[in-house]
């Protein structure tokens, strides 16, 4: 009688485990593996229950049941753990640990093409001999004009070019020509400097106009300076930066502190001189100016005018840029668009 109790319970036993088996074959979450847990481990659960009926085995049946409900007990609590840790690896495991994935590129910035174009200006002179001189953005007037001879009512002094900061006589630099009064303040000659840097002027943003641009100036003041030497120094850079094929013309023109003044180009280097829409059939592109240096203006910084001579240019960046680049609009420059400035 009382093994046929134990046969009974024993039997539920068996029953119990296959329907585990089968519950945890289908376990897909935690969610379900904790349902699982209650139900067959919980406090109210069926493995309790059971533990619940041994008072009603016969005191002799009772540790054979015990025995067999420990071991299911211990076997459920391995399986459970087993399938938590399955589950597991399935969401953060093998996948995640994927090496064969290729890794996330970290993209470095891009020099402006501008900064790349001045970079090999300022190395071109400096193989030539010169130094680099630097001068402020802001400028007193005095700086900017008065002692590049500009008079007072020259029209790059109007409102409408320059601007000017409010109630003082200091203004945004409109060329790199003041570090040419800068300079020559500070030293005697010989001089062979360029002046690379930022100017600005009230231009209503074009194709080819912009408020804040980049010139590099330069200066060479000694004793018997011609302007052959001044067209010879600018040719043997253009061959440097554009290559021997390159031709440079001077076309006369007027600046307050050169005389004579010329503006400069360089043959296209594009067609080649043959003519094409970038240089609008010209055959030439220009530059910006030159000339020698006006005598007035060694009158202000107390050089002998007499015994020195000198030459001096300026040079626009962004148009050497859109040519070696041959870019077509200069606000390109100032966008700051990742897309135009990883070309470079
Ligand atoms: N400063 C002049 C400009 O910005 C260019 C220039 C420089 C001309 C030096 C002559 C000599 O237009």
């Amino acid at each position: 009688m009382a093994d046929d109790q134990l046969q009974t319970l024993l039997a539920e036993l068996d029953a119990l485990k296959g329907a585990f088996e089968a519950a945890i074959a289908e376990v897909a979450s935690e969610q379900d593996l904790e349902r699982l847990r209650v139900k067959y481990l919980g406090r109210k659960g069926e493995l309790t229950l059971l533990f619940k009926r041994m008072g009603s085995l016969p005191p002799e049946g009772r540790p054979a049941f015990g025995e067999a409900l420990n071991r299911l007990k211990s076997e459920f609590h391995e399986r459970l753990q087993a399938a938590r840790g399955a589950l597991e690896t399935e969401e953060t495991g093998d996948e995640a640990l994927d090496l064969t994935l290729p890794g996330t590129a970290h993209t470095l910035g891009y020099k402006n093409p501008l900064l790349q174009v001045m970079e090999e200006i300022r190395e071109i002179f400096i193989s030539m001999g010169f130094t680099v001189e630097t001068g402020p953005l802001v400028e007193t007037d005095y700086y900017n004009f008065e002692a590049l001879n500009i008079p007072a009512d020259h029209p790059s002094r109007d409102l409408q070019d320059t601007f000017y900061l409010q109630d003082s006589d200091l203004l945004l630099r409109t060329h790199t020509s003041p570090v040419q009064i800068r300079t020559m303040e500070k030293q005697q000659p010989p001089v062979r400097i360029i002046a690379p840097g930022r100017c600005f002027r009230k231009d209503t943003p074009d194709a080819s106009h912009s408020p804040e641009f980049h010139q590099v100036e330069g200066l060479v003041v000694d004793e018997g300076i011609s302007l052959a030497d001044l067209k010879g120094t600018l040719l043997a850079f253009a061959r440097k930066l554009f290559g021997p094929s390159i031709q440079v013309r001077f076309r006369p023109s007027f600046f307050p502190f050169t005389e004579p003044s010329a503006e400069y180009d360089f043959s296209c280097v594009i067609c080649g001189g043959k003519g094409c829409r970038t240089c609008k059939y010209t055959g030439w592109l220009e530059i910006s100016g030159a000339g020698m240096v006006d005598p007035a203006v060694f009158g202000f910084v107390g050089y002998d005018y007499e015994k020195y001579t000198g030459f001096a240019w300026g040079m626009g960046v962004e148009r050497i840029a859109m040519m070696r680049y041959q870019i077509d609009d200069i606000r390109h420059f100032y966008d700051n668009d990742i897309r135009f400035l990883r070309q470079f």
